[in-house]
């Protein structure tokens, strides 16, 4: 009997917290650059009309709201994907060899995508970004309460250099969305199926 012909590509859990942590992602980066604006790092400064808030108190309120939903949603997400094997089955096995082999094929566009596998490429990046997002929570806690958690702000060299932690790692993750969306766009089909769930295709 044919009983898994249904079964979605992604599972509704990981389709609910993808889309809150792309907009609690989007509220972050920009209300990030908006306190960035006020004290740069660099010789450089975001557009206004890049930024959240209006001004430094609006973009640190924006800021201090949206990580308890950024967090809340991360920690359901690891919950429930490490409790139903959701990692392991999707993101394991890897290897630096897949990379290397999956990425030679992507850049010559024979790269085959099945819904609901990922290849070698995507498994790396997810699994990246996802380490990426825990060094952001990491130091962003160690810049938000640097007496309190004074032995995280030491783990990172101090305070100056948990600002840079915090700026490069969003960098990390900025360039992410932009690769990420990328292959949506090169494989468009993959979109519908993030959201309506799509189907896994028989593998026999
Ligand atoms: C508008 C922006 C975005 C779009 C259109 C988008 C779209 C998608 C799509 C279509 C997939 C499924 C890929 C496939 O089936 O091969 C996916 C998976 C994924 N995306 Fe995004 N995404 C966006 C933003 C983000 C952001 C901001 C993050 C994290 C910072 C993210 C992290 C992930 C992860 C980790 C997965 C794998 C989920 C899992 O299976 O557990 N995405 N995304």
């Amino acid at each position: 009997m044919a009983v898994s012909a249904s079964r979605p590509a992604h599972p509704w859990p990981v389709r609910l917290c993808h889309w809150i942590n792309v907009f609690a992602m989007v509220c972050m980066v920009m209300s990030g650059w908006g306190i960035y604006n006020a004290s740069p790092l660099f010789g450089f400064t975001f557009p206004p009309a890049a930024t959240l808030g209006g001004w430094l108190g609006g973009a640190i309120a924006w800021h201090l709201a949206v990580m308890w939903l950024l967090v809340a949603n991360a920690l359901v997400y690891l919950a429930w994907g490490t409790g139903r094997g959701h990692f392991r089955r999707r993101f394991f096995p890897l290897s630096p060899r897949a990379v290397w082999q999956d990425t030679r094929q992507a850049l010559a566009f024979r790269l085959p995508h099945r819904l609901g596998q990922y290849n070698a490429v995507q498994k790396a990046m997810y699994l990246g970004v996802l380490l990426l997002g825990l060094l952001l929570v990491l130091s962003g806690l160690a810049i938000w309460k640097p007496v309190q958690l004074s032995g995280l702000v030491a783990l990172f060299g101090g305070f100056g250099w948990a600002r840079y932690v915090h700026f490069y790692a969003m960098s990390g993750i900025v360039l992410f969305v932009v690769i990420h969306v990328l292959m949506v766009l090169l494989v468009p089909k993959t979109l519908p199926a993030m959201i309506t769930g799509g189907k896994e295709p028989n593998d026999e």
